[in-house]
């Protein structure tokens, strides 16, 4: 990986998303707004911003809602521009910059985050490129987004980077995690990782945030995987081959990561927006206090 600036990202997103049945019934959890703005949107905002000019999203065969929002929407775009709506009609087309572009591939059957990766293998070619999971959302006020710190550091190191943060050492079984010993509280080179490991033999509590720089060669180590953790085909057990013979370091981030997985996460994010919202955060400040106080959760 000779020094190269990212230029394609891949955004699994053929998850079943069965924590939020029902509404993931009929709607994609990357579809779940934060506001106004699905989850996706933040997830291609920050990869474009990042420099990514080519997005390719590994979908399945139920999740036409993905393709069709980054399409072009003719008959709504027609009846903005005639009603004069040029705010909205520039929301609907800045979905997708000029100059970017989006692939779609199918992933025919749930096999895995490693193997959702291969599936992009053919979009992405022979040069380093991110993946990005859309159910990490990390909001970073006025400061460059996850993604393009750790794309700069790949690019001047010329290794592969993963976006870490510390977690509670009970919830090491819900994250890929690392042993980095010369980690200097930003970042340090990976000696060794492994996938949702019980806090009684996790390496350390650095775990794996949805974002990754991952050099080309990671398609070969992927192509020879066995099924691992919970019989899926994993991302870090890949990464874990790579490490021989590519270095990949793990960065702390800066910004704040929910968890948009989980309902909390999504309420959290929610929330922040909000408050974070040039329009909105006043009301809902009164609005919080308010549903506080009448819930009796605190005196008002
Ligand atoms: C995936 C990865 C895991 C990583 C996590 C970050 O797990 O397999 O290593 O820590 O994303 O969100 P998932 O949450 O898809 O089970």
């Amino acid at each position: 990986m000779k020094n190269q600036r990212i230029r394609k990202a891949v955004f699994p997103v053929a998850g079943l998303g069965t924590r939020f049945l029902p509404a993931t019934k009929t709607v994609p959890k990357e579809m779940m707004p934060i506001v106004d703005r699905p989850l996706i949107q933040y997830a291609v905002d920050e990869a474009v911003e990042a420099g990514c000019d080519t997005l390719v999203f590994v979908t399945n065969r139920y999740k036409h809602s993905v393709a069709d929002y980054f399409d072009k929407a003719y008959e709504l775009e027609h009846k903005l521009e005639k009603a004069g709506k040029i705010a909205q009609l520039e929301l609907i087309r800045d979905v997708l910059p000029k100059g970017v572009r989006a692939v779609f591939v199918t992933q025919a059957e749930a096999l895995g985050l490693g193997h959702a990766v291969l599936c992009a293998r053919a979009a992405v070619g022979d040069e380093p490129f991110a993946v990005v999971l859309p159910d990490d959302l990390i909001w970073h006020r006025n400061g460059a987004g996850a993604l393009s710190q750790i794309a700069d550091l790949a690019e001047q190191s010329g290794s592969s980077v993963i976006a870490v943060e510390d977690v509670p050492r009970a919830m090491t079984g819900s994250y890929g995690i690392v042993d980095a010993p010369s980690f200097d509280n930003r970042h340090g080179g990976i000696a060794s990782m492994v996938e949702k490991p019980a806090p009684g033999v996790a390496p350390s509590t650095l775990a794996v945030v949805g974002r990754y720089v991952l050099d080309a060669r990671i398609f070969d180590l992927l192509e020879g995987l066995a099924p691992g953790k919970d019989s899926e085909i994993q991302l870090t057990d890949a990464i874990s081959q790579l490490l021989p013979i590519h270095p990949v370091l793990a960065y702390r981030f800066q910004g704040t990561r929910f968890d948009c997985g989980t309902h909390l996460g999504l309420i959290e994010a929610t929330i922040r927006f909000a408050l974070d919202h040039e329009a909105l955060s006043a009301a809902t400040v009164v609005a919080m206090q308010q549903a506080l106080a009448e819930m009796g959760v605190v005196e008002h």
